[in-house]
C-alpha cells in the first residue's frame, strides 16, 4: 500500500493506515461525548466514515475553555465535484453548525495547474468557479465561512514562505515521495495547504485552535503543519479524518477519469439511474443463485452508498444487510432505493447551487 495526497496505490488497508500516520480512532467514548453538545450525531461520524482522528478531544477541550475554536478544509479544482467530494464538506457543515465554528476553505488552483501538465490555467479556472457554487451550495453559514482560492489570495503565499523557511527538502521528499524529476512548484506546495492552518491567528492577530475535516490522504500535510507550528508559535492544528469514499466499480474503485464510477453533481436523474443500475453489487448471477446463496452486501458498492450515508436509519441499514445475505432481497430493489436517495439530494443539490450563484461574492475572500 502506497498513499500520498496524489494518490491511492493498492488494497486500502485503514488499520496499516492508522499505524502508518500515528492517528487514532474515533471511539464511541468520543461519539457519546459529543452527546453534550448535539442530540445529532451526524451518520458518518455513527458509521465511522470520519473514523480517525488527531487530538480531536483536544479541540473538544479547547471549546469547553473558551478558546477559539476554527475549521479548515479544501477542494482541489481538477474537474467537477462528484458525491466523493462532498461527503467531508457535508460532515464540515455540521461541525460548523454544531460549534458555531468559522471555516475557512482554501481552494488549491495552484496546485492542480502544477499536478496536470495537460490542463491550462483557463482550465483551471473554470472549475475553480464551478466548484465555488457547489461548495456554497454545502450551505455553509455565509456569517462564519470564507472561501480563497491560492492563486487569487495573496495573503496565503505570505503565510506558505513563513512556514516553507522551514521545512527542508529531505522531509518533503520523505513526506510526499517527491523526486528528483518532481517539478519544482510541488515541492513548495505543502507550504501552501499547511498556510491556511494559521491563517485566523495571523489575520485577527489571536490564539485559535483548529480542526481540519478532510480524508485520510491529507494528513501528510498537517504533519508538516504540526513540526512548524510551535516554531511560528502557534498551536497544532487537529485533524478528523473519513475514509475513501468509494466509486460505482468493482472493488469500490471512483475516478474522475471514468465518468461512469463516479456520481457527478451536475448529473441527471437519467444519469444517476443508469450509474447506479451498471454498478458493482455483490449479487448472484441469476434470480435463482441470489435466493439460494443469498448476496454479499461487503463488497456490494450499492449496499456501500446506502451505508455510508444515503440511508440514514440505522435499523435499516441493518435490516437491509441481514435480507441481502440470507437472499431474502434482491439487488434491483437495493439499485431503486438507492437511486431514489441519490435523485433526491442532487435535486436539492442543484437548486442550492444555482442560489450559490449570486452569493459568491458574499463568501469569497481575497486581497
Ligand atoms: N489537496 C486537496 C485536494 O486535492 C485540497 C485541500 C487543500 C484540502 N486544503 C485542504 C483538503 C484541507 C482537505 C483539507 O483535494
Amino acid at each position: 500500500m502506497h498513499i500520498t495526497p496524489w494518490e491511492v496505490r493498492g488494497e486500502v488497508n485503514y488499520d496499516e493506515i492508522i499505524k502508518e500516520f500515528g492517528v487514532e480512532l474515533i471511539t464511541d467514548d468520543i461519539i457519546e461525548r459529543l452527546k453534550k453538545y448535539t442530540n445529532n450525531i451526524h451518520v458518518l461520524l455513527r458509521r465511522k466514515i470520519f473514523f480517525a482522528h488527531r487530538e480531536f478531544e483536544d479541540w473538544l477541550d479547547s471549546f469547553e475553555k473558551g478558546i477559539k475554536v476554527i475549521l479548515y478544509t479544501g477542494r482541489g479544482p481538477s474537474g467537477y465535484t462528484h458525491l466523493g467530494h462532498l461527503i467531508p464538506w457535508i460532515f464540515t457543515k455540521y461541525l460548523q453548525d454544531v460549534f458555531k465554528a468559522d471555516l475557512y476553505f482554501q481552494v488549491t488552483d495552484d496546485e492542480k495547474f502544477l499536478i496536470h501538465p495537460e490542463m491550462s490555467m483557463e482550465d483551471i479556472e473554470n472549475f475553480t468557479n464551478d466548484n465555488i457554487l457547489d461548495i456554497i451550495a454545502v450551505g455553509f453559514d455565509p456569517e462564519r465561512t470564507k472561501i480563497f482560492t491560492n492563486l487569487n489570495y495573496k495573503e496565503i503565499y505570505r503565510i506558505a514562505v513563513r512556514i516553507a523557511r522551514h521545512i527542508t527538502f529531505s522531509t518533503a521528499k520523505a513526506t510526499f515521495g517527491f523526486t528528483e524529476s518532481s517539478n519544482i512548484g510541488i515541492i513548495f506546495f505543502p507550504a501552501m495547504q499547511a498556510a491556511p492552518c494559521f491563517l485566523y491567528q495571523i489575520l485577527e492577530g489571536k490564539d485559535a485552535h483548529v480542526l481540519i475535516p478532510c480524508a485520510i490522504d491529507q494528513e501528510p500535510y498537517w504533519r508538516i503543519s504540526r513540526d512548524v507550528a510551535p516554531k511560528l508559535r502557534f498551536r497544532k492544528p487537529a485533524g478528523i479524518y473519513s475514509k475513501f469514499i468509494p466509486g460505482l466499480g468493482a472493488n469500490g474503485k471512483m475516478s474522475t477519469s471514468h465518468p461512469e464510477t463516479c456520481i457527478f453533481l451536475k448529473d441527471s436523474p437519467e444519469d444517476v439511474k443508469r450509474k447506479i443500475w451498471n454498478a458493482f453489487t455483490g449479487g448472484q448471477p441469476t434470480l435463482k443463485e441470489q435466493k439460494e446463496k443469498g448476496g454479499n452486501p461487503n463488497i456490494c458498492v450499492v449496499y456501500w452508498y446506502l451505508y455510508f450515508y444515503f440511508e440514514d436509519d440505522d435499523k435499516k441499514v441493518e435490516e437491509i444487510y441481514n435480507e441481502c445475505i440470507i437472499g431474502k432481497r434482491i439487488c434491483g430493489e437495493c439499485k431503486e432505493l438507492l437511486t431514489k436517495k441519490i435523485i433526491e439530494f442532487l435535486i436539492e443539490h442543484q437548486k442550492r447551487r444555482e442560489k450559490a450563484k449570486d452569493m459568491v461574492e458574499k463568501y469569497l475572500l481575497k486581497d
